[in-house]
């Protein structure tokens, strides 16, 4: 790893970790929720606070380096060698509503190849990351994705749009689709957390439409480094744009695409 990478993944996790806390002393505490593209689509002043201190650090530290973020903090560069995509708090909808499913999202490219990802869930202190070419961990552990080869054995997490309400690209036909042939669906408001749960084999495999690129730049880089498979639907290019997003142990990848062609 280069030393520069290592630097970054060593600010990415402090950042994470600082952000964390952040979260953790303002979980089910007092804090202001306001609504964005629509009345389910929310933002706290948690979710603006964890993302200043996030983009503050970086900005002093890292002179040059361009930055996507959420709540639109920060400035992004085509020319900068180094991006950080940063997802301040993903699941803010838990968080709001006081459900234990949230996390720090931070992936960083370089060139405009994933290179470096941090997503910490401060309550349960898991810290999962991976650097391009030298595998994923969670906390002081190697990631390894599930060995499962059947969909029916097979347990699988997806999300649902802001849009949902007007959108007749809704998501429910994949998902009953799946309901009737997979062993288990789950749908718990993280897609970077679902993201590692593919890495860690906790979840076999995972799908979403409309995410946005801070949702998947650091949990595709880790489910990539733990020896999984991403693509979009069509399975022939790159989901960094979250618009489709599939994400699987590899021996899954072909069941899901199949299904999601249908
Ligand atoms: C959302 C979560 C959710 C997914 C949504 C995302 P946010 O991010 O990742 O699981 O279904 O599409 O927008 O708004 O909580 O950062
Ligand atoms: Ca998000
Ligand atoms: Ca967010």
């Amino acid at each position: 790893m280069s030393a520069e990478a290592t630097r970054i993944l060593e600010l990415a996790e402090r950042l994470a970790r600082e952000a964390g806390r952040l979260q953790r002393e303002s979980y089910e505490g007092e804090f202001e929720v306001h609504t964005k593209s629509a009345i389910i689509d929310l933002v706290t002043d948690v979710d603006r606070a964890c993302e200043q201190l996030i983009v503050d650090a970086i900005q002093a530290e890292r002179l040059g380096d361009a930055i996507l973020a959420e709540e639109g903090g920060g400035t992004d560069d085509p020319d900068a060698e180094w991006r950080w995509v940063i997802d301040p708090l993903d699941g803010t909808a838990n968080y709001a509503h006081g459900y234990p499913r949230f996390c720090v999202s931070i992936g960083i490219e370089q060139r405009g190849v994933a290179t470096v990802g941090v997503v910490y869930d401060p309550l349960l202190d898991e810290l999962f990351s991976a650097v391009r070419g030298r595998g994923a961990r969670l906390n002081d552990r190697p990631l390894q994705v599930s060995a499962e080869t059947r969909l029916d054995h097979a347990m699988l997490a997806t999300g649902f749009a802001y849009d949902v309400h007007r959108s007749a690209e809704d998501n429910l036909d994949h998902f009953s689709a799946f309901v009737k042939s997979a062993r288990a669906i789950r749908r718990d408001g993280s897609a970077a957390l679902d993201l590692c749960y593919v890495a860690a084999g906790r979840l076999d495999g995972y799908w979403e439409l409309k995410l946005q690129p801070w949702d998947v730049a650091a949990g595709l880089l880790i489910v990539e480094e733990a020896g999984g498979r991403t693509s979009d639907f069509s399975g022939r290019q790159s989901c960094t744009s979250g618009r489709q997003t599939v994400a699987s142990n590899d021996h899954l990848h072909e069941a899901i695409l199949n299904l999601l062609q249908r």
